[in-house]
Parts: structure tokens; sequence; C-alpha cells
């Protein structure tokens, strides 16, 4: 990984460590998204869930780890962060053989690596470009993980693309094929790290009051409209328009082990310090295996 990127990843969570406060409604949504799937997915047994992935946990600001604790036996934490993650578990004071910490890890591998050579689109790089591209979208699942009930994505995707804007700008040739590669190499991550029938949830800042005011304004009664305008003047973040990230799941959809269903929440405001981020989620639960007798019963028997 280059350290360039790691740093100046690491730096920005420094900056946010002290901001808990402000975070406060951000993490109660979160946390109620969290919540509600482990009601689904246990009904009212009153037990915990086996594992919980946290792909860019960071500071964990947009948690509760205590909470997470009472619901799962197992938290996996995974940043290119390792700092911050040690940290936010030790502040947790919760059950420290709960948590396990994966870091420093690329969840965007080899994203952290690449060199702005790596995406030239002249024909001398072409096999390159096309290789970096293929990498980006696979389906790299973290290898130590065992297979989770939830895997959540905590805002990290928009990150991956400050990182693609810092090696290629938006106008080059393979932006947009990179963009892409990485969007959705990153819902087939989080597919790959579920047991089927376990659930992911993307959550994802979309629109930051630094290029739309309006949203310092916003309360919970006006979020969604603002949103969908924000949407119909392209004035997000490059990647994160739902529409689009609905396509991928839809095309996920056809394969064995994609989305079985899929829900999409109402925005919300995340508080950064100064800044308003408008934030939404994607609920995706994976399909379960096509049960043998249901295959059986389409074979006509013989005499
Ligand atoms: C917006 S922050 C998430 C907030 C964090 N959960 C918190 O409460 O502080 C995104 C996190 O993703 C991490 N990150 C960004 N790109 C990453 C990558 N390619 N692989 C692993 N972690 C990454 C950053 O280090 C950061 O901790």
């Amino acid at each position: 990984m280059r350290s360039d990127f790691v740093s100046s990843n690491c730096e920005k969570n420094a900056q946010t460590a002290g901001l808990t406060d402000s975070y406060q409604r951000h993490r109660e949504m979160v946390m109620q998204l969290i919540s509600s799937t482990v009601k689904d997915l246990l009904g009212t047994s009153g037990e915990k869930c086996s594992s919980l992935v946290l792909l860019g946990a960071g500071n964990c600001m947009d948690v509760d780890l205590p909470k997470l604790t009472e619901l799962f036996k197992m938290i996996h934490l995974v940043d290119l962060d390792s700092a911050a993650a040690v940290t936010a578990v030790e502040r947790s004071e919760g059950n420290a053989d709960q948590f396990k910490i994966h870091a420093p890890v690329d969840i965007a591998e080899p994203l952290l690596s690449l060199t702005s050579r790596d995406l030239r689109a002249e024909e001398d790089n072409r096999e390159q470009c096309i290789k970096v591209l293929q990498a980006l979208s696979a389906e790299n699942a973290v290898h130590e993980i065992p297979e989770a009930d939830v895997v959540i994505s905590l805002c990290v995707f928009t990150q991956m693309i400050d990182c693609l804007c810092s090696l290629i700008p938006e106008g080059h040739p393979t932006f947009t094929n990179a963009l892409k590669a990485i969007r959705i190499g990153h819902l087939r991550r989080m597919l790959s790290m579920l047991r089927p029938g376990g659930v992911a949830i993307f959550v994802t800042d979309t629109a930051s009051s630094k290029t739309a005011p309006i949203l310092h304004k916003a309360t919970d009664a006006t979020i969604a409209e603002i949103v969908k305008q924000l949407v119909v003047d392209k004035n997000f973040y490059s990647g994160t328009n739902p529409a689009m990230l609905l396509a991928d799941l839809n095309v996920l959809s056809r394969l064995p082990n994609g989305p079985d269903t899929v829900h999409t929440t109402d925005p919300w405001i995340w508080h950064i310090d100064e800044r308003a981020l408008a934030t939404y989620a994607f609920r995706i639960q994976k399909k379960l295996p096509v049960k043998e007798e249901t295959e059986m019963a389409d074979v006509p028997e013989s005499n």
C-alpha cells in the first residue's frame, strides 16, 4: 500500500477523532439499521448473531461498540488505519475477546497500491489497464474473516473514490470504468464475506454542504426531497447515485450468490463538525442456496 494514501486517510481519522457528539444522529441511524437487521435475522430468539464485519471501521464513531457486543458474538474491524481501530476498541471498554482487528488492509485492493501510470489508457498500457480494472472489480474477501451474518460498509466508498481522484482526474479516459470497477468490486466483496441469507448494509455519504449549502438547513422532513433534487442537479459525489448502485445490484442479483432482496433507506444528515453530509443506505440480503427438493420437484418422474 502507498504510504501517502495511508497517511492521508489516517490524518483525516485523526482530525475527526474527537467528534463523537456531532456523529450522534448518524450513529443512531447506523445502529438502528444494524439492530433491525439482527432482529430480522434472529426473530424473537433472544440470541446473538455470530459475527459482524465493519468495513472502514476507523475511529468507530458511527457505531456503538458496547451495544454491538450485545448483538454479535464476534466483531471484525477492517481498515487501513490500524491505530484508529485499536484506540476505538480500547476506548469501548467492551470484552476485548469479542473484537478482531484486520489492519492495515486495503478493502479495495489493489487501489491503494496503484500509480496513475497503471490506469493509462494508451495502446502500450492497454493490457495492464484492463488487468487493473479486473482486479478492482474482483470478489476479494478479506481472507482471514469467516463468512459473517452482517457486513456493513461505513461510508468508505467515497474515500475510495477520493483516492481514485488523486490518481486520475474525472475527465481521464479510464476514470468512469475505474469508478464502476471499484463500486461493483466493493459490492461483490461485501456479498462474498456473507453467509448465505446474511445481510450487507452499504452506507454512503452522497452529497456535502460544501457544494450544497442547503444541507445545513435540511430536516428529517425535507432531506429526501433535497437529495432527489441534488441528484437531478448532478450535485452529488461521483458514483453514489442510488440509481446506478441499484443497477449494479440488479446485475449481481443474477448470480447464485448475489442479492436476494435490496431495500433503500431514506436519507439522513450526518454532521461532521461544520459539514453536513447527506447519507443513505442499502440493505442487501444475500440469496440462500436453492434447495435440492425444489430442484428435484422440477424433474419429471421416470417410469
Ligand atoms: C468515513 S471513514 C468511516 C468513519 C469511521 N467508521 C469512524 O467512525 O470514524 C472511512 C474509513 O475508511 C477507511 N478507508 C478508506 N479507504 C480504505 C481502503 N481502501 N481500505 C481500508 N480502509 C479504508 C479510512 O481509514 C476511514 O477509517
